[in-house]
């Protein structure tokens, strides 16, 4: 993959959130989610990839846009997987919550996982842990662990987990040996991401999430040189059904990077919604322009560029830009 696809693709991303930026707090959900999609897919035409949707936004029955299997770019360019989340958060962006982003991952064909959209045990780290944690292990042992690799006390840990009832075990199992708890209210890529930023004082990322969410992490650990290890968590026989006709034979078993993500390059881009560690959400100055915060990565060369744009709205066709108004452009 070219270098240059990396600035074609945070274009796409810079759309989407400032298409659903116009829905914080006016709690639509959904009205945010399609302005979000509405404006990638319409960005994603002029990029040069020849791209399919293996993480997107469903089924081609259920979902109009960014579909799996939908083909996306001008086809001039390399042939990608593409995975795709237009609005990572979209109950944030409804509620005016923070850590909310749009996201996509790009890779050579074939390298991408197809994860159904079912709940997916996570473990996220940056270098000095890559590759020597396990998470099979239970979270004592991982703890100790990465305490230990880190030079650190279990009380200087701090661990990121999404704030859920289904988290209380591991909550206090993390309260009793005493390391710091930073608890997540939505937007696991975001967590798994500051895990491997040396500069948000996360050490470690712990806890069960979206699958779809687990690949697009692990496509921006691959990235910062992180590592992300995955299991997927089907509930009943449905979800066991759906991961064996999406190819994973064996739904039990540990996923690791290559897994996740193959051994070729990868191009991660996210632009901030709503605030979070490591990127400020949309702001809106004056009624001609608005500020966004991104950041572009790329595996070969492990280059993080952050990029804030100021964009002249009167310019740029945002689909749904405003609420209420279906307007193609200001
Ligand atoms: P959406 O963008 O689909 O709202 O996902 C937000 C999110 O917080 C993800 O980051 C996370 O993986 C998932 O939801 C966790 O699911 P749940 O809210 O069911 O615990």
């Amino acid at each position: 993959m070219e270098r240059e696809l990396a600035l074609e693709i945070v274009r796409v991303t810079e759309l989407g959130a400032l298409a659903s930026a116009s829905w914080i707090g006016r709690g639509d959900k959904d009205a945010a989610d399609n302005a979000a999609t509405t404006a990638i897919r319409s960005m994603f035409d002029s990029v040069s990839i020849d791209g399919t949707v293996v993480i997107g936004e469903g089924e081609m029955d259920d979902a109009p846009m960014l579909y799996i299997g939908e083909k996306v770019g001008n086809k001039q360019g390399p042939s990608v997987d593409v995975a795709v989340d237009p609005l990572e958060g979209t109950e944030v962006v409804a509620s005016g919550l923070q850590n909310a982003q749009s996201v996509i991952a790009i890779a050579d064909k074939g390298s991408l996982l197809h994860a159904p959209d079912i709940y997916m045990e996570k473990l996220a780290c940056g270098p000095d842990l890559a590759g020597r944690l396990n998470l099979a292990d239970p979270p004592e042992i991982t703890l100790t662990k990465a305490s230990h690799i880190l030079g650190k006390s279990l009380s200087e840990m701090t661990v990121m987990v999404l704030d859920r009832d289904r988290h209380k075990g591991l909550v206090s199992t993390l309260r009793r040996m005493g390391v710091r708890i930073n608890l997540l209210s939505h937007g696991d890529v975001a967590g798994a991401i500051a895990a491997a930023l040396p500069e948000s004082g996360v050490d470690l990322y712990l806890g069960s999430g979206g699958a779809p969410e687990g690949v697009l992490a692990a496509a921006a650990l691959k990235c910062l040189g992180g590592e992300m290890q995955g299991q997927l968590l089907p509930q009943g026989p449905f979800e066991m059904q759906r991961c064996l006709s999406m190819g994973i034979e064996n739904p039990a078993r540990v996923l690791y990077m290559e897994d996740m993500v193959g051994n070729g390059d990868v191009i991660f881009a996210a632009t901030g919604v709503t605030g979070s560690d490591f990127l400020n959400g949309v702001r809106f100055i004056g009624k001609e322009r608005a500020e966004t915060h991104s950041v572009i990565m790329r595996a070969q060369s492990r280059t993080i560029r952050y990029i804030r744009s100021i964009h002249f709205l009167p310019g740029k066709e945002i689909p749904q830009v405003s609420p209420g108004r279906q307007v193609a452009s200001l």
